[in-house]
């Protein structure tokens, strides 16, 4: 069972073939935009080449002078806090809520001084945080809002979705990511002046290959395809895990460094291919994001009795669509190898702790105490209830609990 699963339909798979040898027509792209606003009830979208370059232009084109400081939540995606560092802005951490994984709301006040001019609300691994309270605080203190929800498209906060709150919402669509166009994402907003201006900005820019896009398409059909998960990828994934080497995530994980974000970054425009793609994958959007949800809250049954592993709350609702079902438990590589030689994959938290990443000086009690870990199970929309069940009985095995078959429930 792979860690992360991705489907393409026969259509799909067809859409990318075809971005081999065509290019495709751009006015594509602006009616995914156009159809990607209307999902979020947002007045405009702007499609890029991916969220960091993305985010990158937006704060250029917000022109904050060199200095001015911008509160995140500690446990982050590196890349984020790395990007303003470099642009001679100051990343100002806090810490986390022990319940969300997401920087805690109330704390984001204390960290406000005269250089504060915004607040990046990052709703990790598909869990909202509590947008509300956050725009209201930045309205009354002047300061932007920006949304990253690059693992949480689709999700709401009482029917609003996230990403809507503030003054950008940021979407990625890369690999394991709720919406995949093979990288790539949205933004966004209510400021169209700021937006036509990043939209302007790309141009016609450098457009990838369309064979790189079919390379990544194949790659990730071979690594989150059951049956060739099974043949070609599981033996020596799991003879390398054995010997404490996690083959997927050196291969494949992210390991963008700040050289990376000057020299490789380029904000060009999302392709007409991805644009079709985008399509067809919003289509199946919703439903995907509510199977997880009730998959998730079976295994929530399957495992909430056991000491030892701590699970996180799943509201009954889509403020948390479940990009990843998290754990926390003491012997990280025990575990991972356990599951792993009875066929499930698992994986480690690629965010991480921030602060200290950076060298902060502050503490950062909550994070600390989950950071490294955070093991994430299975729990694709792809995935039967009978896997689920798997998944469950043998996380349950290894901490010598009986089996149990919870059924699946209805979600609001
Ligand atoms: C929380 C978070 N924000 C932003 C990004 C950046 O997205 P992109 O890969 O589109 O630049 C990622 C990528 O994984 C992420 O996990």
């Amino acid at each position: 069972m792979p860690r992360r699963m991705v489907s393409y339909s026969a259509d799909e798979f067809k859409i990318v073939f075809k971005g081999l040898r065509t290019a495709g027509d751009p006015e594509e792209v602006e009616r995914f935009e156009e159809t990607f606003a209307r999902y979020m009830q947002s007045p405009h979208a702007v499609g890029v080449s991916s969220i960091r370059e993305g985010l990158s232009t937006l704060i250029d084109l917000m022109q904050f002078p060199v200095g001015s400081e911008i509160i995140m939540s500690a446990y982050n995606y590196h890349v984020i806090p790395l990007l303003l560092k470099q642009k001679g802005l100051v990343p100002v951490f806090v810490d986390i809520d022990a319940e969300t994984l997401n920087l805690d709301e109330a704390l984001i006040e204390s960290k406000i001084t005269d250089q504060t001019v915004a607040v990046i609300v990052t709703h990790l691994f598909g869990t909202a945080s509590n947008s509300e309270a956050v725009a209201q605080l930045c309205a009354r203190r002047g300061l932007k809002m920006i949304e990253d929800a690059a693992h949480s498209c689709g999700a709401e906060r009482n029917g609003q979705k996230i990403g809507t709150f503030g003054d950008f919402g940021l979407f990625s669509f890369g690999t394991g990511k709720p919406l995949v166009t093979l990288g790539g994402g949205m933004i966004v907003g209510r400021d169209e002046k700021i937006l036509a201006r990043l939209k302007e900005g790309m141009g016609a820019s450098v457009r990838s290959s369309g064979a790189g896009y079919f390379i990544k398409c194949l790659i990730q059909i071979v690594l989150t395809n059951r049956i060739l998960f099974a043949v070609f990828v599981y033996p020596p994934l799991l003879v390398l895990q054995l010997f404490g080497w996690d083959a997927i995530e050196r291969l494949t994980g992210d390991k963008y460094t700040t050289a990376d974000i000057s020299s490789k970054s380029h904000l060009s425009p999302f392709t007409p291919m991805q644009a079709r793609l985008g399509h067809r994958q919003l289509g199946k959007l919703d439903a995907a994001n509510v199977q997880r949800i009730r998959y998730a809250r079976v295994l929530q049954a399957m495992l909430r009795d056991i000491d030892g592993l701590r699970l996180f709350t799943i509201n009954n609702d889509r403020s948390n669509i479940i990009l990843s079902f998290n754990t926390v438990v003491e012997d990280v590589k025990r575990f991972r190898t356990y599951l792993l030689t009875r066929g499930i994959d698992t994986r480690e938290s690629s965010m991480r702790n921030c602060a200290k990443l950076l060298e902060s000086a502050d503490t950062f009690p909550v994070l600390e105490a989950v950071d490294d870990r955070i093991v994430e199970l299975p729990c694709s929309h792809l995935l039967s209830i009978k896997d689920i069940h798997y998944i469950g009985n043998i996380v349950r095995k290894y901490f010598n609990k009986d089996a149990i078959f919870p059924a699946e429930e209805p979600i609001t």
